[in-house]
């Protein structure tokens, strides 16, 4: 018997890290997993790791960004393996950069691809789970919590997506609708946005609060390791149990809160 047996999960961002711990996860657990990306390849990788396991999966192309196709993917979901009671709202990119020298266009990209998506994502499950109820995970940040150089648009977005996630969670409990929806922030996970973050950054530019400018120099690893009282960053799968556990039941009475999942990062010194 698994927590999940029986539910049907849409995972979005699912071809790489986070998000395909997560479907792994959710299957492992007995939900029918209909996993999304913009990237087909890592898609696929997803999607082989979760049958090698004995687990149930479809997989679909998919811009986060696109209204249409979230009435696609919805319909699809439910056509195929039956009516979504779980969406993962997943999917995310990170562009930093200095505020002097940040463009709006990469702005309105930032806001589009995190923030936007949240809100159709979430539209589209909620018309669908108004009846028989669900839980919506939305994966903010961190980020969402507090500020860090380098990363204003990040952040505002992350930001963005924890209050949208209490708005929607008070909206639906106060509509009736069974529907429980949670942000979740992750602190330095291991995985390729992390590594990308670094890259993208400009020199001098630190990306994180406590550490001192010039540190871009070193890699993601140490840096990392340094960001968490724990030394060392978190797994992928460490974010993925917390997502199983807002999915379940076990957590049926948690609702419009953000939930940290960062080594201490965010407790103090
Ligand atoms: N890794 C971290 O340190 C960390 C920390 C806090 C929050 N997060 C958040 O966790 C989520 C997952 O990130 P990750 O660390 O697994 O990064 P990742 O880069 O490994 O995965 C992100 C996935 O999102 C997909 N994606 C990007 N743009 C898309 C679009 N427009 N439509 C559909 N899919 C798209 C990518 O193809 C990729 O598979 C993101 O929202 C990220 O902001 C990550």
């Amino acid at each position: 018997m698994g927590l999940l047996d029986g539910r049907v999960a849409v995972v979005t961002g699912a071809g790489s890290g986070i998000g395909r711990a997560a479907a792994e996860a959710l299957a492992k657990e007995g939900a029918a997993v209909f996993a999304t990306d913009i990237d087909p390849e890592g898609l696929e990788v997803t999607a082989s790791n979760i049958a090698a396991a004995g687990g149930k999966v479809e997989t679909k192309q998919q811009d986060v960004t696109d209204e249409a196709l979230w009435d696609t993917v919805m319909e699809e979901t439910e056509a195929k393996l039956g009516r979504p009671s779980i969406l993962v709202n997943n999917a995310g990119i990170a562009i930093g950069g200095a505020i002097p020298d940040f463009s709006l266009e990469d702005w309105k990209t930032q806001m589009s691809v995190n923030v936007d998506s949240v809100f159709l994502g979430t539209r589209a499950a909620i018309r669908r789970m108004q009846e028989g109820g669900g839980s919506i995970i939305n994966i903010s940040s961190v980020a969402g919590l507090r500020g860090a150089p380098g990363l204003s648009a990040y952040c505002t977005s992350k930001g963005a997506v924890r209050l949208f996630t209490k708005a929607a969670a008070v909206e639906c409990g106060r509509a009736g609708w069974p529907i429980r929806v949670n942000s979740v922030h992750p602190g330095i996970i291991d995985t390729p946005i992390w590594q990308k973050s670094i890259t993208r950054l400009g020199e001098g530019m630190p990306i994180l609060p406590d550490v001192p400018v010039g540190a871009n120099a070193l890699d993601a690893d140490t840096l990392g390791a340094q960001a968490s009282p724990m030394g060392r960053p978190g797994r992928p799968d460490e974010v993925a149990d917390l997502i199983v556990y807002l999915a379940s039941d076990k957590s049926s009475y948690i609702n419009g809160q953000e939930l940290v999942v960062d080594g201490a990062m965010t407790a103090g010194g």
